[in-house]
């Protein structure tokens, strides 16, 4: 076993690390109150490879293995989780697969676009009546006898929707085939039929953009398949795998943050006349912080190991994902706890990591349905 990591590992944790820290970290709370767009870092990010780093060279990305993602990931969002938030979205749900199924002029110019951060990418499979139950959605699309199809439907909490060029989108074009009825489409948001609905106000990471999107007789063309025809869903269920290494990343990297500064701050702050961090009440604390970041953090690594080794890592991603994010949920809570009043105030970043910690137990699959999967994984009962 080998805890060590390449030299390209290195030096793309290291470039992720100072645009998070030089750029990222000293803009998060301004874009978090205001609630922005944060596009100019988004094409910084572009630019040095972070938007598509599994992407390979010849489609415009860094050409980096999934242990270099999670690397990348962490640094960033223990800067700020917004901004991984978009940089999950256009690395995993979007570039990852259209690599897996899309045609080559796809990836020519759709991926190249993304990965290089010139434009935006997300993902639609959420609709207002289907979460977690992904195959009862309803957004419909119909083939007509020259090829094309007629799509019309609304789809839901769209990462990146107010401000995305492409996206993926899954729609029903065989009705009452259930997942087997499902298509896949790479839609361009500058043609007519598209429309966006409204932004969603959201408790954390806010400078990340979320609406809903509406198509009303949009027209797709065969060239817009992604994959084969019926074969959407698996395409979804794929994409999402490699998409929830990606959401555990980034809750290790906002626990991270918030274990940072917090054992800092037990070494710094006095009460009944010395350091918080002797009480063993603190000290506990502390350990068990420690400890679930590790967990975290390894099980994050080994599911991207598991999938750089080319095999099967869908319940590697939901055991890290589940335990990452409710890590992230237990260690900004603690974070929080353990600062007292300035923990709650606006003027320190721990309220900020205890609030976008929670979509990670949302997102990509609840922790109900990570639950779902590993013990599906583990007793083959459905
Ligand atoms: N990889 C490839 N194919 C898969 C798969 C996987 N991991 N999991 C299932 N499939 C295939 C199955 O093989 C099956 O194919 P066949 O019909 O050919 O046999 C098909 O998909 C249906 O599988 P199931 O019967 O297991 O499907 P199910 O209805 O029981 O649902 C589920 C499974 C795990 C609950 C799934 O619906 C799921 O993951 N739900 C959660 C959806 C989700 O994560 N949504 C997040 C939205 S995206 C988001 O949050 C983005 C954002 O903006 C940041």
């Amino acid at each position: 076993m080998d805890f060590s990591f390449t030299e390209e590992q290195l030096m793309l944790q290291d470039v992720a690390r100072r645009i998070a820290q030089d750029v990222i970290a000293p803009s998060a709370a301004h874009f978090d109150q205001v609630g922005e767009f944060p596009l100019d870092n988004i094409r910084l990010l572009g630019e040095n490879g972070l938007m598509g780093i599994e992407v390979p060279a010849e489609y415009g990305g860094a050409g980096m293995d999934p242990v270099g993602y999670v690397l990348a990931m962490v640094e960033v969002a223990a800067a700020d989780a917004a901004h991984s938030t978009i940089m999950s979205v256009n690395n995993s749900l979007f570039c990852s697969g259209i690599l897996a199924h899309g045609s080559e002029q796809q990836k020519q110019s759709i991926v190249r676009a993304i990965a290089e951060g010139r434009e935006i990418g997300a993902f639609a499979l959420t609709e207002p009546q289907s979460g977690s139950d992904a195959t009862a959605m309803r957004c419909r699309a119909v083939k007509q006898d020259d090829g094309s199809f007629v799509i019309n439907g609304k789809k839901s909490w769209i990462t990146s929707g107010p401000v995305a060029r492409y996206i993926v989108l899954f729609a029903i074009t065989d009705p009452g085939q259930g997942a087997r009825g499902i298509t896949a489409f790479i839609v361009d948001t500058t043609r007519a039929g598209f429309h966006r609905g409204k932004t969603e106000p959201k408790l954390g990471i806010r400078a990340s953009a979320t609406c809903e999107i509406e198509f009303v007789d949009y027209v797709a063309q065969p060239a817009d398949v992604l994959g084969t025809e019926g074969k959407g869903f698996g395409i979804a269920m794929g994409v999402l795998d490699s998409g929830r290494i990606g959401i555990a990343a980034q809750a290790v990297g906002i626990a991270r943050a918030a274990y940072e500064q917090t054992r800092q701050y037990v070494k710094e702050r006095k009460a009944f006349g010395a350091a918080i961090g002797t009480f063993q009440m603190t000290q506990a604390k502390i350990a068990d912080m420690k400890c679930r970041l590790d967990a975290a953090l390894l099980l994050t690594l080994r599911a991207a190991w598991v999938k750089a080794q080319g095999r099967p890592f869908t319940a590697e991603a939901a055991i890290a994902k589940l335990t990452a994010s409710e890590s992230a949920m237990w260690i900004t809570h603690q974070a929080v706890q353990i600062h007292g009043g300035m923990g709650y105030s606006r003027e320190m970043p721990l309220e900020r990591y205890f609030r976008d910690a929670k979509i990670t137990e949302i997102y990509e699959g609840t922790s109900e349905i990570q639950r779902l999967v590993i013990a599906r994984s583990e007793t083959g009962l459905r």
